[in-house]
């Protein structure tokens, strides 16, 4: 009985897989309701791109400025706090801050990033533009500019809800290992794994509020010149496919500056470790969308606003766009990319 479900829904999930792989490409657009929000943006950017060391000023503003922002798009907002001792600082007070459409929905797709700038005794000005106020800036303009969508067609849905992910604490204080990184992630992911599902009861759902996350997509280290993404995951490739396959059709059409080609047809190899990890231990299919190599700049003091790609964000913003817009228009059953169950 378990394993013929499981196969069932490893069918549905393929299916999902074979209709991103042939994609229609007709909705593909700039046009309203996917049309640029530059100014939005910026103004976003601008809001996350300071100083934001876990327990400075900088970032209580940036955590404030979250919510405030995932509040004013319509989103219902969490905010996980929690205290911890770590290398170097002490104790600190951490916060993953969340925001949802569709609560109610029995899955979701997860889009996420990590709001907390690296701390440098050497360097306390450091604003990790690319590490990654950019990320979360786009996460937050995808909201944007797709609020008319999410605000009116997607509303209510009960197939699929949004969450937006902010990670805190992403960042080693003194060198990265298991135990010093990621630690909102860390705690988030225990949490959510041991928070019920009210869906349980009903045939073949799993018991774990961590389980309605059909894919959790992860931006990280996005913002500086001519990014590549490959596909770090056989179970999310489809998906991947389809980014590359909404970047050939943009680009087709004239909507994209300059000829870099960001998003690989091709399995990354390896694993970069980073704030899916502890999802991925709790068996949710993950997206990663780092850049890799990373970006030069990477934990330098030159990873700031002047260093940044514009071309390469503005045509990141509507790659994405159109990707979760897909996603989102095209789902109607739930969408299962685990190979297997626990
Ligand atoms: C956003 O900022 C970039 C970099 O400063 C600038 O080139 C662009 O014109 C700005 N866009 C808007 C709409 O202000
Ligand atoms: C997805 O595939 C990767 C291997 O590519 C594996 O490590 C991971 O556990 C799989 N995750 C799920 C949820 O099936
Ligand atoms: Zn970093």
């Amino acid at each position: 009985m378990k394993a013929s479900l499981d196969y069932i829904l490893l069918i549905v999930g393929l299916m999902a897989l074979v209709d991103y792989a042939l994609a229609q490409q007709a909705n593909l657009h700039t046009a309203p309701p996917l049309a640029d929000d530059e100014a939005h943006f910026n103004s976003s950017l601008e809001a996350i791109l300071v100083p934001r060391v876990v327990g400075s000023r900088g970032h209580q503003q940036v955590r404030n400025y979250l919510v405030n922002s995932l509040k004013s798009l319509g989103f219902q907002t969490e905010v996980d706090e929690f205290k911890e001792r770590v290398p170097i600082l002490g104790e600190v007070t951490f916060a993953n801050v969340i925001g949802y459409i569709n609560p109610q929905a029995q899955n979701y797709l997860a889009l996420a990033c990590h709001y907390d700038s690296k701390y440098f005794a050497e360097d306390p000005g450091f604003v990790g533009a690319t590490d990654s106020a950019v990320p979360c800036a786009m996460l937050l303009n995808t909201a944007k500019t797709l609020n008319s969508y999410l605000a009116q067609q997607f509303r209510n849905r009960n197939d699929l809800g949004l969450m937006l992910i902010f990670f805190d604490g992403e960042e080693a204080f003194r060198d990265w290992s298991r135990t010093d990184s990621v630690y909102g992630s860390r705690h988030l992911a225990r949490k959510y794994s041991q928070m019920p599902n009210p869906f349980a009861t009903a045939q073949g759902r799993s018991s774990r509020h961590i389980d309605r996350i059909e894919v959790l997509v992860l931006l990280d280290l996005i913002g500086a010149r001519n990014p590549k993404f490959a596909s770090f995951f056989e179970n999310t490739s489809g998906l991947h496919t389809s980014l590359v396959q909404i970047e050939q059709t943009l680009r087709a059409s004239g909507q994209l500056e300059g000829n870099n080609k960001m998003f690989l047809n091709r399995p990354a190899g390896g694993f970069t470790d980073d704030d899916h990890r502890p999802f991925l231990e709790e068996n949710v299919p993950v997206l990663h969308l780092i850049a890799t190599p990373f970006p030069t700049q990477w934990h330098t003091p030159n990873d700031n606003a002047a260093n940044l790609h514009w071309p390469s964000i503005r045509n990141f913003n509507r790659i994405f766009r159109n990707f979760v817009y897909q996603y989102m228009t095209r789902h109607s059953v739930p969408v299962d990319l685990r190979f297997r169950h626990k």
